[in-house]
């Protein structure tokens, strides 16, 4: 298996990108089926989701619209938690069927929180679609409606996914190789 160091790291490859772009044309497939004549609006939530909505999106072959957003994320007013403020959304969301892009659902807290935000400007059906999910870590009251791929809990880069802003680059995706 080819090594890669990133920074400090090593990582390992642990799905080339032939199988990648296998789940993610499963994920095309759906969404063409599911959303046919619903004239949804994908939105792609940056950094990460990049390149799987790139790849995704040609895949795509109902009429639709893609958007860009990004979460910042700052300490609130109030001592508890952190506030994510979307950016970058200007479209209307009133009575829109949305998808969501994103690279990767750990917890679920980020998409968790967007969803919401879509909601509650008005938007008619929110659904996600994530190429990669770690159902170990999830704390949503319901599974991502499009996952390309479930994998462990470890620590991953490439493909969009950095660790510390570096490996976004990278065609597969790697995992940490722990240190001894
Ligand atoms: P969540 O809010 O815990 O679901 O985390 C989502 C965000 O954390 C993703 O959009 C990623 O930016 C980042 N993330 C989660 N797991 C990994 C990983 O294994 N490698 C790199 N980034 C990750
Ligand atoms: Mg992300």
């Amino acid at each position: 298996m080819a090594r890669v160091k990133v920074l400090d790291k090593t990582f390992e490859t642990t799905y080339p990108e032939s199988r990648i772009l296998e789940a993610v044309g499963k994920v095309a497939d759906a969404i063409n089926s599911d959303m046919d004549g619903k004239d949804p609006l994908f939105l792609c939530v940056l950094n990460g989701a990049f390149m799987f909505a790139s790849d995704l999106m040609k895949r795509v072959t109902i009429p639709s619209r893609i958007s860009f957003v990004k979460l910042a994320s700052y300490s609130g007013t109030q001592s508890t938690g952190v506030i994510k403020e979307l950016i970058g959304l200007n479209e209307d969301l009133t009575g829109r069927n949305v998808i969501l892009i994103e690279d990767i659902v750990d917890t679920g807290v980020t998409i968790k929180s967007l969803v919401e935000q879509c909601e509650a400007k008005g938007a008619a059906d929110v659904r996600i679609a994530t190429l990669l999910f770690k159902p170990g870590s999830c704390k949503l009251p319901k599974k991502p409606e499009y996952i390309g791929l479930e994998i462990p809990n470890d620590f991953i880069v490439g493909y969009g996914l950095d660790y510390d802003g570096y490996g976004r680059n990278l065609p597969e995706i790697l995992t940490l190789v722990p240190e001894n």
